[in-house]
């Protein structure tokens, strides 16, 4: 096993150019001895002004998602071409906000998975259950189809640029976070699930990030776990005071 620890930071629609740059300016300053992988993803409007400031730095550029399609008559959509112009390196896909707000189903992620894969970004792939959905015992259900469909036809090698995050939906944004124990369950399901469509090497080596409600108090319990590799970090990463002891949890 050489897993690292990545942490990111989704800062979903927040932030205005000025308000990205400042934060991106405080985290290169603040997170440049720090010992682990990092990522923000900032909106698309934002992301050439970040990736002024965080190119060369230890931090990486994210997007928060991408259209299935290289290019053409998409109206409102973002193309990897365009991400990748702009120097992004990894984009966020099948997010909850995503899957549940706009009615992203697996298929349509999976096109964006392979299509963003196929372009040498790197994904991560977010799966979770609704809280209805472990009210009726289906964690494990849920999280399996949304990997299995999530990665149709994605091989080995391009697993390699692929990362997980599990982020219970009722955890995002509520305050709730999922004991360090449950999310440890449902990463070793995941891993379990990864060896079984790749194998065992791969199951050991990839990524598997926590994200909801992640904050400083509770950050180095939920990396503790064995199976936790990181976080996906949502309201926690648009302050420095919050993202920075997260980032270098102890
Ligand atoms: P919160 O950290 O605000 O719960 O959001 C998690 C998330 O959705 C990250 O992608």
């Amino acid at each position: 096993m050489n897993r690292h620890y990545y942490i990111a930071g989704n800062w979903k629609m927040f932030n205005t150019r000025a308000q990205s740059a400042q934060l991106a300016q405080e985290l290169v300053n603040e997170l440049k001895d720090g010992k682990h992988k990092y990522l923000v993803a900032p909106s698309f409007t934002n992301i050439e002004t970040v990736s002024a400031i965080i190119q060369g730095t230890n931090i990486r550029l994210g997007a928060q998602n991408c259209a299935p399609e290289e290019q053409g008559a998409h109206t409102g959509e973002v193309s990897v071409l365009q991400l990748k112009d702009l120097g992004v390196e990894t984009i966020i896909l099948g997010h909850s906000e995503r899957r549940h707000s706009y009615k992203e189903d697996d298929a349509l992620i999976n096109k964006k998975v392979k299509l963003a894969l196929k372009h040498g970004f790197e994904v991560i792939l977010c799966i979770g259950e609704l809280l209805e959905e472990r009210e009726a015992g289906k964690v494990e259900e849920v999280c399996e189809t949304q990997t299995v469909k999530g990665l149709e036809g994605v091989n080995v090698l391009e697993l390699g640029n692929v990362v997980i995050a599990y982020e219970p939906v009722w955890a995002i944004g509520t305050g709730k976070t999922a004991t360090p124990q449950d999310a440890e369950a449902v990463h070793v399901f995941v891993r379990k699930v990864i060896g079984r469509l790749y194998g065992e090497d791969a199951a050991s080596k990839i990524i598997i990030q926590y994200g909801g409600s992640v904050k400083p108090e509770n950050a180095a319990e939920l990396m503790a776990m064995e199976n936790i590799d990181g976080a996906l970090v949502g309201g926690a990463s648009l302050k420095p005071e919050s993202f920075v002891p997260i980032a270098k949890f102890a």
